[in-house]
C-alpha cells in the first residue's frame, strides 16, 4: 500500500507516469468511468479549500467512485478532542482512500501511520502541499515542454506557503533552476534550503523584487500572502504590498514565460493579467482534476504501470522532541519523535514528519 504524504513518495519516473495516465484521462474522460466504480474516498478537510476538495470530489465522481466526508472541522469529533490516529483508524473502515487536509505540519504522516487505505496529503499547514506540486509540474511541462534548465520563479510569501515548498522540491528533482523572489521575512524556510542543497544540489537564486529577474524567467509562479499563518509581528496589511505582478511587470518578461498562480489570488496578481495569453493558472487549476484522477487510480493500483518501488528513507526514532510548535508531534502526545536523515556527510537530520531541522 502506497500513500502520497509529500513528494518524496514518489520516484521520478513514478510522477513522469501519473502525468502520462493524466494525459490520456484528459484526452478520453468517459473511457476512464467506472474505474473506481464501488471506491469510497473521504475527504477530510480540517482548514478551508474549494479547488482541491471540490477537485478531488469531481476527480473520483468522473472514475464513478463516491466521495463521503465534510469540510467544517466543528461539524467532526476531531472538535470533541478525538486525536488525528483515532479519527485514521476509524475513517479507514468507510473509505478505500483518504485525502486529509489539517492545520498542522506532519498531520497527513501521522493519518497514514494509522490508517489502512493510502492516504493523500492535501496541505498539512505551513509544510507541504504535495497534490498541487504534482499539478504544477504538470502544467509547465504541457506549455513549456520540460522542466529540466527551465528558469522558475516563486514569488510571494514562500515562508508560509505549503504549495511553494512543495513546487521548489519538485523543480529541483526535474532540473530546474529556482529563483526565490520575496521580501527577506518572507524568503523560503531553512528546511526547505536544506533538503534542496544537499539532496538535489540545488542552488536556487535570491532575490527581494520581482522586476530584478522578471527578464530570466520562463515560469513566474506567484502566491498570496498566507495571511492565516503568519505571527503576530506582522502585519498583514504592509505586507500584501510588498510584491504584485501586473501588466507593466509583465512588459519585461519573455513572451515564451507562464504565470501560474495556486489560487485563491488575493491581490497579488492583478486582474488585468488574466487576458494575457501567458496566463496559465486557470489551466493550472483545471489540471487538478485529471492529475487526481490518475494519482488516486495509482495509489489504488488500479492501474499497474505506477508505482512499483516504495521510497528509499532513513528513518530512525528519536528522543530529542521536535522544535516547531507546529509540528504535529509538539500537538498530539502519543507520537514518537522520529528524524529522517537526509544526508550523512555532514550529518543533516530532519524531523520525519514537519521536515524542521534537528541539531
Ligand atoms: C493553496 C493552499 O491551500 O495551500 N491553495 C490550493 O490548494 N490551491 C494555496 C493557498 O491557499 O494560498
Amino acid at each position: 500500500m502506497r500513500d502520497f504524504v509529500t513528494l518524496d513518495d514518489l520516484s521520478n519516473f513514478e510522477i513522469e507516469q501519473i502525468f502520462r495516465l493524466a494525459d490520456q484521462m484528459k484526452e478520453q474522460t468517459a473511457t476512464w468511468s467506472g474505474f473506481c466504480k464501488g471506491k469510497i474516498l473521504a475527504t477530510l478537510f480540517f482548514e478551508p479549500s474549494t479547488r482541491t476538495r471540490l477537485s478531488f470530489e469531481s476527480a473520483i465522481g468522473r472514475l464513478d467512485g463516491r466521495a463521503l466526508g465534510f469540510a467544517d472541522p466543528a461539524s467532526s469529533s476531531i472538535a470533541k478532542g478525538e486525536t488525528i490516529a483515532d479519527t485514521a483508524r476509524m475513517v479507514a473502515n468507510y473509505a478505500d482512500l483518504i485525502a486529509i487536509r489539517h492545520n498542522w505540519a506532519g498531520s497527513a504522516r501521522v493519518m497514514a501511520e494509522y490508517a489502512q487505505v493510502p492516504v493523500i496529503n492535501c496541505g498539512d499547514g505551513g509544510h507541504s502541499h504535495p497534490t498541487q506540486g504534482l499539478i504544477d509540474l504538470y502544467t509547465i511541462v504541457k506549455r513549456q515542454g520540460t522542466i529540466q534548465k527551465k528558469t522558475i520563479g516563486i514569488c510571494g510569501d514562500l515562508r508560509y506557503s505549503r504549495a511553494s515548498h512543495s513546487l521548489a522540491i519538485g523543480v529541483a528533482r526535474f532540473g530546474g533552476q529556482l529563483v526565490h523572489i520575496a521580501p527577506s521575512e518572507f524568503q523560503m524556510p531553512e528546511w526547505v534550503l536544506t533538503k534542496l542543497k544537499y539532496v538535489y544540489d540545488a542552488e536556487p537564486v535570491e532575490a527581494g523584487r520581482i522586476s530584478e529577474v522578471i527578464g530570466d524567467l520562463d515560469v513566474i509562479y506567484v502566491n498570496r500572502l498566507q495571511a492565516e499563518r503568519l505571527p503576530p509581528e506582522i502585519d498583514p496589511q504592509s505586507a500584501q504590498k510588498a510584491y504584485q505582478l501586473n501588466a507593466t511587470i509583465m512588459e519585461e518578461a519573455k513572451l515564451s514565460s507562464m504565470i501560474m498562480h495556486p489560487l485563491p489570488r488575493v491581490n497579488e496578481l492583478a486582474y488585468e493579467l488574466d487576458s494575457d495569453p501567458r496566463a496559465a493558472y486557470f489551466e493550472q487549476s483545471a489540471n487538478g482534476v485529471p492529475i487526481r484522477m490518475a494519482l488516486m487510480v495509482s495509489l489504488l493500483g488500479l492501474e499497474h504501470l505506477v508505482l512499483t518501488k516504495p521510497p528509499e528513507q532513513e528513518i530512525m526514532e528519536d528522543l530529542q522532541q521536535c522544535g516547531n510548535p507546529n509540528c504535529i508531534t509538539s500537538q498530539e502526545g502519543y507520537i514518537l519523535s522520529k528524524s529522517e536523515v537526509i544526508c550523512s556527510q555532514p550529518m543533516v537530520r530532519v524531523c520525519a514528519y514537519c521536515n524542521e531541522l534537528k541539531d
